[in-house]
């Protein structure tokens, strides 16, 4: 008895207080917590967050999606803690610490998550991890890309292992969109411990120079277990991950600049991989000449150039948008438009270390061909590479299965492949840059090309040793090898072409091979050397 009347009293004060917050309809509290919703965690955090030179959360989608295209869901989804006081009125924000829904960006559909560092630092709650899940999930189904702009104090403390759930159930679905959907992150603030993974499994990822760092464990953690004095920009700063490790695939000045940077990258993305790249009306003659590339390659077979200009000459209106343009700059990618259709570009890159592969040029090439190949993207690659770059660093460093990645991926690719070999195309390096061998389609020389097993200096010292007149079995050889026919009277390369006809030849095969249809034998997932 004493009891069950104390639960109705309980319940009764419970109604007391229900009824004494609430005079206001449902359509008021409605209205209310929309309102809510759209000031996160309040004004002096906005007013905070916008002192260090950030928007917030819905500032960045405004500017990165179409005007009135944002659709959003789960506004009045709330965190579900009961610990430490989260049960607290003054501690529930309608919506959490994350924006979530769809838009369009020049009218193609996107999903977006933008994290909101005014409420809870950001900080991933279970709440929080469920609607990312629930947008990815919805991508998924329409086949749509997922954008994450990100700006995290991480795991929400509070929440503990429920938080850590939700950042598995995100992983899980990283990994199961990865070559479905693109999935691009713009880290736009702290990104730490085990939440730089959900970026990292992501196929592109951008930071905002001097506001954003990603790390495993920050400078404090550092200090105390390695004693290392390093700072939160050196540690994990956009110079650090576009320069050093090979993390982030471009940095930009600031907010406004990273997200209209994004649309336009948006711009050359398939939304699937059932989707054709885009293709974008084009101004740029598709049978344009390009004169000046009939004498952009030196003479002398030692000098260098910029493969940057022989991409950009040939592209639609020079439109390059280079990715990784700051790491491993021995060989340049990005994507780029041939009479309006998307195209990702490889080159080696003679002006940097000879343009000879090394570990961190091969692993940046293969990651990008693997994306192309993924999303339906055409690759167009130049070469001039001398081989693989000699000595311990490499060897010890792994050379041979970091190569292998870049020869995996290239003979794995199904999609149309364009080869041009401009210069130098020696040893290994020959057969790995898209060669006939590993199913190029169309496959070019220019008359300055050099197919080889090296360059006729080391040939020589090898295959003449001791013997006398090295200068004249150097001329032998150069003869014999430093042109395009050993290549070409092989049908190793399709055709030797004058420079300035690539650009036209490249739209020209596009156009035919736009059809191409290839498939790779069934498998569970091939087994690339990591
Ligand atoms: C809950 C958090 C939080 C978190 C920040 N806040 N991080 N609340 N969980 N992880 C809250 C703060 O209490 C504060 O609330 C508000 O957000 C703003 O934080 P400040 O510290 O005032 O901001 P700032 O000085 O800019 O520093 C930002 C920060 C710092 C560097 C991110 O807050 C920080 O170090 N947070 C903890 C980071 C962390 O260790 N996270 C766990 C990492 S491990 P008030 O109310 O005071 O404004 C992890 C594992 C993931 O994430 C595992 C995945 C598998």
């Amino acid at each position: 008895g004493a009891v069950s009347a104390s639960v109705a009293q309980t319940n009764l004060h419970r109604d007391c207080r229900w009824y004494s917050v609430s005079h206001l309809s449902v359509r008021e509290r409605i209205e209310k917590k929309r309102k809510a919703a759209l000031v996160g965690g309040g004004q002096k955090r906005i007013d905070a967050q916008h002192k260090r030179g950030k928007l917030t959360a819905r500032e960045r989608v405004e500017l990165l999606l179409d005007p009135e295209s944002f659709v959003e869901s789960d506004m009045f989804v709330e965190h579900r803690c009961s610990d430490f006081g989260m049960e607290e009125d003054r501690n529930k924000f309608p919506g959490d610490s994350v924006v979530t829904g769809r838009g369009r960006i020049n009218g193609r559909l996107v999903y977006v998550f933008s994290q909101d560092f005014t409420v809870f630092g950001g900080s991933l709650s279970g709440a929080h991890a469920q609607k990312i899940c629930k947008i990815m999930d919805q991508a998924m189904t329409v086949g749509a890309p997922v954008i994450g702009l990100n700006d995290s104090g991480g795991a929400r403390i509070q929440e503990g292992v429920e938080s850590l759930a939700g950042y598995a159930d995100i992983f899980l679905r990283n990994v199961m969109a990865s070559g479905v959907v693109p999935q691009i992150s713009l880290i736009m603030g702290p990104c730490a411990g085990g939440a730089v993974y959900s970026p990292a499994l992501t196929d592109f990822t951008f930071m905002v120079k001097d506001t954003s760092y990603l790390f495993i464990t920050g400078p404090d953690v550092v200090k105390s277990v390695t004693n290392e004095d390093v700072t939160q920009e050196e540690l994990g700063g956009a110079k650090t991950h576009t320069t050093v490790s090979g993390v982030a695939h471009h940095a930009f000045e600031n907010d406004i600049e990273a997200l209209l940077n994004l649309r336009e990258f948006f711009n050359f993305l398939p939304l699937s991989n059932q989707d054709p790249a885009p293709i974008r009306e084009c101004h740029d003659p598709s049978d344009r000449l390009v004169p000046s590339l009939d004498t952009i390659v030196p003479f002398e077979s030692t000098k260098a150039y910029d493969m940057l200009d022989i991409i950009q000459a040939v592209l639609d209106a020079k439109d390059f948008f280079e990715i990784m343009p700051n790491y491993a700059k021995n060989i340049v990618v990005g994507f780029a438009r041939m009479n309006g259709r998307t195209v990702g570009i490889v080159g080696n890159q003679p002006k940097v270390a000879s343009g000879c592969l090394d570990i961190n040029s091969s692993v940046k090439g293969a990651r990008f061909v693997r994306f192309c190949d993924a999303f339906n993207i055409p690759i167009i690659t130049f070469v001039d590479v001398p081989g693989f770059l000699p000595g311990t660093a490499q060897e010890y460093g792994g050379i041979i299965r970091h190569g292998a990645k870049l020869l995996f991926a290239f003979a794995e690719a199904t999609v149309p492949k364009i080869t041009i070999i401009t210069r130098k195309a020696y040893g290994g390096a020959y057969d790995v840059m898209s060669s006939k061998h590993l199913r190029g389609d169309v496959n070019y020389a220019w008359p300055t090309a050099e197919v080889a097993v090296m360059g006729a200096k080391g040939a020589v010292q090898i295959i003449f040793r001791g013997k006398e007149n090295q200068a004249e079995a150097e001329a032998e050889y150069v003869d014999k090898f430093a042109n395009p026919f050993p290549a070409a009277v092989r049908g190793f390369v399709d055709d030797i072409i004058e420079p300035a006809t690539t650009r036209k030849k490249i739209c020209s095969d596009l156009e035919v091979l736009a059809s191409k249809k290839q498939v790779n034998p069934w498998k569970k997932h091939a087994n690339i050397p990591l």
